[in-house]
């Protein structure tokens, strides 16, 4: 993406999201409206994914969170879950060489026991390969669902004060957070949904309290960069007060 096209959108690029999540929807109707099968929409689905991640390295967003495949969808047709599943482990394994290149690091969010040993291999090697990368961070939520990532949460931590490693004082939201698959990462500033659905879908629960939510009708494989740039736009005319008065923000409070 050219810097010509980002300026002519007016976007401040100084304003630019630091963590963007999106719920991925509507490979599925997509595909439908053509005559064509939910795998060779998830097909459009993944190379939408590339043109966001492109976009999201040139605008500089530091984090990309994308939702590929969640607890529930388990439960879809095992022809579809094995195809979805063997899509993204062909495109790992194919293109390990260029997101190391890119300097992409990629990390996994959600359960990895769930998954085929081969698929896990896959993936634990790419985390070990592209993770010291410092460009693009891209979280990948892969049999995730934010509610079992809460209760894994909590029982590390019942865990660690049986251990006497810290004691039941020192749980804060702050040192919670921690324990979630997102770590030390910092929550998402920006959350988009595609394909007209206006729900959450037991994503990222914890870490979007704060989060603005982008809703749009597209379906995901016909978002690309241009409605990256409008979300991001859009984010940017709002105002984040994280609780505080708009008086307070406008004097500087938020960073005290
Ligand atoms: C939702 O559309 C999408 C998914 C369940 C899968 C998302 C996966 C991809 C975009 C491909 C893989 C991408 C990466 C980055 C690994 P849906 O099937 O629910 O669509 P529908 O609601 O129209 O049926």
């Amino acid at each position: 993406m050219s810097i010509q096209e980002i300026n002519e959108k007016r976007l401040d690029l100084k304003k630019v999201p630091y963590h963007i999540a999106i719920v991925m929807d509507g490979n599925g109707r997509w595909a439908q409206r053509r005559g064509l099968s939910r795998i060779e929409g998830h097909q459009r689905g993944l190379e939408a994914a590339q043109t966001v991640v492109e976009a999201c390295e040139a605008l500089g967003v530091k984090i990309l969170t994308l939702y590929a495949f969640s607890k529930e969808n388990w439960r879809r047709p095992k022809r579809e879950v094995n195809a979805l599943i063997g899509l993204l482990q062909e495109y790992l394994k194919e293109r390990q060489k260029e997101l190391l290149e890119r300097d992409i690091c990629i990390n996994i969010i959600g359960d990895l026991d769930d998954l085929p040993t081969s698929v896990r291999d896959t993936l634990v090697e790419t985390v070990e390969k592209t993770g010291r990368k410092k460009g693009l961070i891209v979280n990948l939520a892969l049999s995730y669902g934010g509610r079992s990532e809460i209760v894994a949460a909590v029982k590390k931590l019942i865990d660690e004060v049986e251990a006497r490693r810290i004691t039941k004082d020192e749980i804060t939201p702050e040192s919670f957070s921690r324990y979630l698959f997102t770590g030390n990462l910092p929550d998402p500033d920006l959350l988009i949904r595609t394909s007209g659905e206006l729900r959450i879908s037991n994503f990222l629960l914890w870490q979007i309290a704060y989060t603005e939510l982008y809703f749009t009708t597209t379906l995901w494989p016909d978002f690309g960069k241009e409605e990256l740039i409008n979300a991001c736009i859009e984010y940017q005319n709002r105002e984040r007060r994280f609780g505080l008065t708009a008086s307070q923000i406008r004097k500087g409070e938020l960073s005290q």
